[in-house]
């Protein structure tokens, strides 16, 4: 958010500039200390901004490091995604007791932490936070913005947290599931998605029952507090009851020569046995639903 406000701050900059210009009459560049004072100024935020810059190609090289960790630990992700502000952080700290900032503020989760849990029934997943979403991303950060999505795109759940207090909660989900959309991570082949209903806390009297109404109505809708922990148990069991449902034991017969689907086997799902028959080897997989998927669209179809 940074980046953008002083992208802008430049750019007001610029036009101050042009004014004082137009102002002493079309004398040109005279110097003077109103001049010196305008160019150390614009000096001084493309520095900040060239710092920012760098800051975020380091979010995303760190993320690259992370997900060739993960390649070789191929556990399942769940990723929290979720407008700005609502509780993301929070409630990624509750999960994981990892000390990160949670703050009242845009982008404070711009460093995106990946930890591993513990879920009901399962051996181990990691999770995931990102960075929050914003209506109108200013464009210089879009690309930034995507990089740190790719975890999302991979995941095998995706758990929308939403601020359900915020008077709009809804043009906020819309907002997030556009994005979503955007990147690939939503709707056909995408990874199951959880609404996690958030700061039901500070919802009481009618509203609080007509939300929690709602919320019994829909399927893969969890009421939580992330602060106080309420109903985050229920959560975790959902997540859980998606991870395992999704995942399944396939049988894959691939050619020796398929080396870099059978990479992909060992680096995305659990091979729990293989069975070589002359030039073809077939592996005994578990694999969830989405990387059945994905799998099948990357390996098995013929173009
Ligand atoms: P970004 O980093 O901007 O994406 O925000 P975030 O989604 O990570 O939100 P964060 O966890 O920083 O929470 C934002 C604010 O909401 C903080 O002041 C939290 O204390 C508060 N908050 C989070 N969960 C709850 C909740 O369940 N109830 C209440 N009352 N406040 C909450």
């Amino acid at each position: 958010m940074e980046l953008a406000h002083l992208d802008y701050q430049a750019g007001r900059l610029v036009r101050s500039w042009t004014h004082l210009e137009r102002q002493r009459g079309g004398f040109g560049f005279l110097g003077g200390p109103g001049e010196t004072q305008i160019e150390a100024d614009r000096r001084l935020i493309r520095d900040r901004m060239a710092k920012l810059r760098k800051e975020l190609e380091q979010v995303t090289r760190t993320r690259s490091l992370h997900r060739a960790r993960r390649q070789r630990a191929p556990w399942p992700v769940i990723a929290l995604v979720g407008y700005t502000n609502a509780g993301k952080s929070t409630l990624f700290n509750l999960l994981t007791k990892a000390d990160v900032m949670a703050e009242n503020l845009l982008f404070a989760t711009l460093d995106p932490t990946m930890r591993e849990i513990a879920l009901p029934g399962l051996d181990k997943a990691i999770l995931s936070d990102t960075v929050g979403f914003i209506s109108d991303l200013p464009t210089q950060l879009v690309a930034a913005f995507r990089a740190t999505l790719e975890e999302v795109i991979s995941a095998d759940v995706i758990i929308h947290v939403r601020d359900i207090s915020h008077p709009d909660s809804d043009a906020q989900r819309q907002d997030v599931e556009q994005v979503l959309q955007e990147i690939g991570a939503a709707g056909e082949g995408g990874a199951p998605l959880i609404e996690a209903w958030n700061k039901i806390d500070l919802l009481n009297g009618e509203e609080g029952e007509r939300v929690q109404a709602e919320a019994q109505r829909r399927e893969d809708v969890v009421l939580i507090s992330a602060l106080s922990g309420d109903n985050v148990d229920a959560l975790l069991r959902c997540a859980a009851e998606k991870l395992r449902s999704g995942s399944r034991s396939r049988t894959i017969r691939l050619p020796a020569s398929a080396g870099e689907a059978i990479a992909w086997l060992h680096a995305n799902g659990e091979i729990t046995g293989q069975n070589r028959e002359g030039v073809e080897t077939e592996f005994e997989v578990r694999l969830s639903d989405a990387d059945w998927a994905r799998f099948q669209t990357r390996y098995l179809s013929e173009a």
